[in-house]
């Protein structure tokens, strides 16, 4: 064990740089950081992982020891970007200020390796599904090369799912093929064929940045290195409809060399039947209100949603921009006036996005309000910024547009009342950032009428400059492009294009 003097002073070592480990108690790599490094870095970094080294071995970590201090002394790694106190999640990654402190002063001691008896059993990293067999494995279609260097690849890949009734997914799991590349998942769902006339027919799959590519009909999950599949509260499922396609959009980072990948989702059903299916409220900027000037350091985004229409638990909580976000704040104010801190990502990093799952839900009464506040850097000292020189940039899907969302999934009492909240967020962005959609039935659809007939409401307010009731051509061409599609489907279900 450690003296309280020695694990004071690596305390002090770590937090100021300052002070020396006491000579005979300096942390040895075998007794003090193996079972750091083992527990925290080992999950990414070992052999065929993600991570670029391996740090299971004593030489590996023994000639970055001072690097490893650095990284992990600003938070670095492990890759965990929400702020500690703002929002419990699972799997928090995050080390601990004493074991900071414990790398800091073995590197400082010049990385002793101490007595190879103390070393731990390296970790165990099963193969198999840890929830046990899926109810339904799938595969990607073919096997897909990955370039060996050059930008990061995201590629939607469209598989058929064989399911011959409705279901509701509790749990996915997902085997990448290829560890070296495979960054990180989201598993969409899509019951109107749109991926597959998108799919190029010998991979049968699209690239698409940022979202999906098309208008997902649900969500069943997402995975990234170092998170453990978790199943839903009984009771509680995604919904998934028979006949849809499972849309897996896969993020590659080029390793250095060129690569192949064929990965594997494996799919758990709720054996009971499902009494709250997961939607996604939410909270984002309205497009036009994203213009973000060339060289701006700091463009900052306030907004606050409408107020939640019914009361619902948050499970989960999925904030979205791309490449210039630099910070993203989302909190709840409830009708009596008390704030709930939802996630605070105080240096956003597109790479390491996650859907954050709450360790306990977060009750959100009826009237609630979700407030976001984000902040972009769109200056040449952002050195994510995809353009040089910078560019003016607006919403948009490509790697050099931005999107400031914020998805907060829930669960609500009753299929209507879930249907009501997903509204508040425009129905596919909530399935993009994780709703799972709902089986369309007389009282889902009776709230879908509705709100398509507000939405007629407005498209005319806004649009209907001859006030004929009707959309001509030319009034169509007034519409954003973004929005046309969706604008021109509306009009056409309720009979309104002239
Ligand atoms: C969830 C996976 C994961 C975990 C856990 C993880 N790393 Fe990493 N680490 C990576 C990846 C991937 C990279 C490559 C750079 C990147 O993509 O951010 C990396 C890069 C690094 C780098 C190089 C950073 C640079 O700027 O070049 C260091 C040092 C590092 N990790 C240390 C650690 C330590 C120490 C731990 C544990 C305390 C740890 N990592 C835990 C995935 C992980």
């Amino acid at each position: 064990m450690k003296s309280v003097f020695g694990r004071v002073l690596a305390m002090l070592a770590g937090a100021a740089g300052l002070a020396q480990a006491g000579a005979g108690d300096t942390p040895t790599f075998t007794k003090d950081v193996a079972p750091i490094l083992f527990k925290h870095c080992a999950s990414c970094h070992r052999p065929g992982e993600i991570a670029p080294f391996s740090l299971l071995e004593y030489k590996d970590a023994a000639k970055r020891a001072d690097f490893l201090a650095k990284i992990t002394g600003e938070n670095r790694m492990p890759p965990w970007s929400p702020e500690p106190g703002f929002g419990h999640f699972m799997d928090e990654r995050r080390l601990t200020v004493s074991e900071k402190a414990t790398i800091a002063a073995w590197a400082k001691a010049g990385a002793p390796e101490g007595d190879p008896g103390n070393l731990p059993a390296k970790p165990a990293f099963g193969s198999g599904w840890v929830l046990g067999k899926p109810d339904l494995v799938v595969e990607m279609p073919a096997e897909f090369t990955i370039p060996a260097s050059g930008p990061d690849v995201y590629q939607c890949f469209v598989i058929p799912l064989p399911v011959t009734q409705d279901e509701a997914v509790v749990a996915v799991d997902f085997q990448p093929g290829n560890t070296k590349v495979v960054h990180h998942a989201i598993l969409y769902l899509d019951s109107n064929g749109q991926g597959r006339a998108k799919a190029d027919p010998v991979t049968r799959s699209f690239p698409s940045f940022g979202g999906p590519g098309i208008r997902p009909t649900g969500n069943i999950g997402a995975w990234a290195p170092g998170i453990r599949p978790g199943l839903l509260p009984e009771g509680t499922g995604r919904y998934l409809k028979k006949g849809s396609d499972l849309v897996l959009q896969i993020h590659y980072h080029p390793s250095g060399k060129e690569e192949k990948d064929k990965s594997r989702v494996g799919i758990y059903f709720s054996k009971v039947p499902v009494r709250n299916y997961v939607g996604a409220a939410g909270i984002r900027t309205r497009q036009w209100a994203l213009r973000i000037p060339a060289g701006e350091p700091n463009f900052t985004v306030v907004e606050q949603s409408d107020p939640l229409p019914v009361s619902a638990k948050a499970i989960g909580i999925l904030p979205h921009m791309h490449y210039l976000g630099k910070e993203m704040k989302v909190d709840a104010k409830l009708p009596d006036g008390s704030e709930i801190p939802l996630i605070w990502i105080k240096d956003w990093d597109f790479n390491w996005q996650g859907i954050y799952g709450y360790q306990e839900p977060v009750n959100l009464p009826k009237g609630t309000v979700l407030r976001m506040k984000a902040v972009f850097d769109n200056s040449t000292a952002n050195p994510r910024n995809p353009s040089s020189p910078p560019i003016p940039v607006t919403w948009g899907e490509q790697t050099q547009d931005e999107m400031c969302i914020c998805g907060v999934q829930v669960i609500t009492e009753t299929k209507k009342e879930l249907r009501q909240v997903m509204d508040m967020l425009h129905g596919d962005l909530g399935m993009i950032l994780g709703g799972g959609g709902l089986p369309e039935d007389a009282e889902t659809q009776a709230v879908a009428m509705e709100r398509t007939k507000k939405m007629e409401r407005m498209v005319l307010w806004e649009y209907d400059a001859d006030k004929d009731g009707k959309i001509s051509k030319e009034e169509l061409e007034l519409v954003p492009k973004s929005n046309r599609d969706r604008v021109t489907l509306i009009l056409r279900v309720m009979g309104k294009l002239k």
